[in-house]
């Protein structure tokens, strides 16, 4: 019974696979009802949404499916160093994607560095909602928030990038930790020591996590198909969570050009770059995160993406791939089904 697991009875779901929240609008209520309907965990990553746009979602989620599933928010969903950023500084590291803005005809914009958190008011709503499982990356609630999910019985889940991350989850006392290893795509959530000084591999962490923890542990990165889930299982994982093979399916909001690009030969090259947000992320290489490489200081998360959104939007308008990065996960080369169910279901199948 490989599907009898510490998380699939907590979650009480049937498979011990969890579709990857993906936030900035790569998440469907589609993805996330394919995955749970299938009896995994389908999530949504909402960190950037309002509080009305989550239960606009939530709305469509719930006429999609009855099953368990999970809504994502990011802890620290502003970077420190942006209060009173220095104006000259803004203007500074604009001028270091100039090219690129020009290159596509498009002016630089303008900024405001005055970006509140959007966090306490998201959980407000989620609380509201009451979804299966409450996720989080950078960092961990506070205690009021991770008692009043306890209170009610929405289970929670912390991610790690490292064993002292994993440490302080559990002592916070999470319902379950994903540990999640550098191969992942999407951004390197750590909260204890900059990103840059957390780059455990999934196999290491996996282990690490299983000798000094009880929580169940959900590993993350580099996980494509059923062999890879056997072998998350056999280091002691209790479930996978998946994100990239995700990432390529109809069901996923990625543009036509992401998915092709995740299809084609060029994902075997993927980078961590913090040039398209600010926070260290891993995405397929280009010329942008070829010319501003990882030592270059770039603006505080999320100024540098609001920064790049006139350039992807016009880049996207053009057709210009080589010139805007791409998110991806190490492990997309043997990337096939362009279906959310048809990938769960081949998952279960081979695994059974
Ligand atoms: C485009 C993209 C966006 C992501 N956004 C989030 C997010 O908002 N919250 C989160 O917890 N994880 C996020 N992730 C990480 C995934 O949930 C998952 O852990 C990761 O993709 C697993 O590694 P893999 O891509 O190798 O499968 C994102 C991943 C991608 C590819």
């Amino acid at each position: 019974m490989w599907n009898r697991t510490k998380i699939t009875e907590l979650l009480k779901i049937e498979y011990p696979i969890l579709l990857g929240p993906m936030g900035g609008g790569f998440s469907t209520p589609e993805l996330l009802a394919a995955v749970s309907n299938a009896g995994g965990l389908g999530s949504i990553g909402a960190y950037t949404l309002s509080p009305e746009e989550i239960i606009e979602t939530d709305k469509i989620v719930r006429t999609k499916t009855d099953k368990p599933y999970n809504i994502n928010l990011w802890v620290n969903d502003v970077d420190e160093r942006l209060v009173n950023y220095p104006t000259e500084k803004i203007e500074e590291i604009k001028l270091l994607f100039k090219p690129f803005f020009d290159e596509l005809s498009i002016p630089l914009p303008d900024l405001d560095a005055n970006i509140p958190s959007k966090f306490l008011k998201q959980v407000e709503t989620l609380f509201e909602l009451k979804p299966a499982v409450f996720s989080f990356i950078f960092g961990i609630p506070s205690k009021e928030v991770l008692n009043e999910a306890l209170k009610l019985g929405i289970k929670t889940v912390g991610a790690a990038t490292t064993l002292d991350e994993a440490l302080a989850l559990e002592e916070a006392e999470v319902d379950a930790i994903v540990a999640t290893g550098f191969e992942a795509g999407g951004h390197r959530p750590s909260f204890l020591k900059p990103a840059d000084e957390s780059l455990t591999g999934t196999f290491v962490l996996i282990q690490q996590v299983k000798a000094k923890t009880k929580t169940p542990i959900i590993a993350a990165g580099g996980i494509a198909d059923a062999k890879g889930i056997k072998a998350a299982l056999a280091l002691g994982a209790d479930a996978v969570q998946i994100g990239t093979a995700f990432l390529v399916t109809d069901e996923s909001n990625a543009t036509p050009m992401h998915k092709a690009k995740l299809f084609s030969e060029e994902s075997k090259n993927t980078v961590l770059s913090k040039s398209l947000t600010g926070r260290m992320g891993r995405m397929i290489g280009n010329r942008i995160s070829s010319a501003i490489r990882y030592d270059i200081e770039v603006l505080p998360f999320p100024l540098q993406t609001r920064l790049m959104g006139p350039l992807r939007a016009a880049a996207i308008e053009q057709g210009k791939t080589d010139i805007y990065n791409f998110w991806s996960g190490q492990n997309a080369v043997n990337l096939k089904y362009t279906s959310a169910k048809e990938l769960i279901e081949v998952l279960i199948r081979e695994m059974s």
